[in-house]
């Protein structure tokens, strides 16, 4: 739940200072605190020029290299290539769980490739019972183990992250992205570590991704557009969740999200869009759910305008207004009984809500219902449970 905050300043920085006039500068890994465990090849440390490309290298095969916070912030002169090999392992002491927010950070920078088949590993066990997440707002929130601010026209792809002590990867006000073929894994119980989390960003791609995790497989917070996701497979977890909306004044808009070809294993939720109980005006609107196969999933499509993890719970309708979503061809079975449950505001409807070949059963014995409150929409093909809309 942690959130990228952009802006705040980490104690080691490093300026892309790029242009063909200079050479190339250089980047020493030790200068930032990276221990390695003796086995590492550290002449693999560093930048160099490869086929005009930047390349700034991590790790080697047999290395476990320690790595400070550290952030990367442009603007460069070209692509860069952030290349990661091996196993990078987070600081664990713990005062580094509290000077930063991020451990691994890129910042305004266009035209960056971050891959290299190496692990990322974020070390979390030791940080995980420190974490306060959403019973405390004002608690300063955990490491997120690679953070992604106000980065542009780029591709993450080739990466394993594990056990975050917080968000996996983050992105903000970020636009036109990939990321493919990346495995992200944390304890089911682990707090807090989201696999992918997304705010206001546009154009963004995410593609053959797994992820298990101990909280949402991907989620969409405010001001996300033209989201695209496609071929993740997702659990444990918390499933693929726009929201939690409505928490934080001055959200904006969700819109133009599509989910297809996904798969959830166990999950507590699949497709969930929440929102809390209160006045904040904010929209979710123009959302496809599309090819979703469900397996053993406790909530497999959810709307909860009345969300609230942790009392005392409001009261308020929910003011985020949901509208224009599509389910298709969506099938699988259920760990509970109401395998459909649209719960939307008295005060904002949900509206034009579209449910097409749905089936889907329950897990052990029992039969499985769906529940409206709030809702209009239509329904066709094939209904299982019986649509109540
Ligand atoms: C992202 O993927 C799309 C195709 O799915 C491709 O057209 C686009 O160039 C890619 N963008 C980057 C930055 O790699
Ligand atoms: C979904 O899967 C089908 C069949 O594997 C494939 O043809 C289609 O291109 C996929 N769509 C997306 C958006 O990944
Ligand atoms: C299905 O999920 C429930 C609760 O999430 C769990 O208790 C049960 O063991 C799971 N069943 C299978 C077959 O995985």
């Amino acid at each position: 739940m942690g959130f990228v905050r952009v802006g705040f300043m980490l104690s080691l920085m490093m300026v892309c200072a790029v242009g063909a006039e200079h050479g190339i500068k250089l980047f020493n890994v030790k200068d930032y605190g990276a221990v390695s465990d003796g086995k590492a090849d550290n002449s693999k440390h560093g930048m160099r020029h490869v086929n005009g490309m930047e390349e700034l290298g991590f790790g080697s095969q047999v290395a476990h290299t320690l790595l400070n916070s550290v952030t990367f912030q442009g603007p460069c002169k070209g692509w860069m290539a952030f290349v990661i090999k091996g196993i990078l392992k987070a600081p664990t002491d713990i005062q580094s769980l509290f000077s930063n927010d991020i451990w691994i950070n890129f910042q305004y920078v266009d035209r960056l490739a971050v891959s290299g088949g190496g692990t990322l590993d974020g070390q979390g066990a030791v940080a995980w019972p420190h974490n306060e997440g959403i019973k405390n707002p004002n608690s300063r929130p955990l490491l997120c183990t690679m953070g992604f601010g106000f980065v542009t026209n780029s591709r993450v792809h080739h990466l394993r992250s594990i056990d975050s002590k917080n968000t996996h990867f983050g992105l903000f006000r970020c636009d036109h992205m990939n990321f493919t073929k990346i495995r992200i894994s944390a304890p089911a119980n682990s707090p807090n570590t989201d696999g992918i989390k997304i705010g206001q960003s546009s154009r963004i791609k995410i593609s053959r991704v797994v992820i298990g995790t101990g909280d949402d497989c991907i989620s969409l917070v405010s001001g996300n557009k033209k989201i695209d996701i496609s071929q993740v497979v997702c659990g444990p977890g918390h499933g693929i969740s726009i929201g939690s909306l409505g928490r934080y004044k001055n959200e904006r808009d969700v819109e133009e999200i599509s989910v297809k070809n996904c798969t959830f294993y166990g999950t507590s939720n699949g497709v969930r869009i929440k929102t809390w109980a209160s006045p904040i005006p904010v929209e979710a609107s123009n959302i496809i759910y599309e090819d979703i196969v469900m397996n053993n999933v406790s909530n497999p499509i959810i709307i909860d305008q009345q969300y609230c993890p942790y009392p005392p719970c409001s009261q308020t309708p929910s003011n985020v207004q949901v509208s224009g979503v599509t389910y298709k061809n969506i099938r699988g079975s259920s760990s509970s009984n109401v395998a459909v449950s649209l719960r939307c505001s008295q005060s904002k409807p949900c509206k034009d809500i579209t449910m097409e070949d749905i089936d889907l059963w329950h897990q052990g014995a029992g039969s499985v219902s769906e529940f409206c409150s709030h809702v209009s929409g239509v329904s066709y093909g094939k209904q299982n449970p019986p649509s109540c809309l």
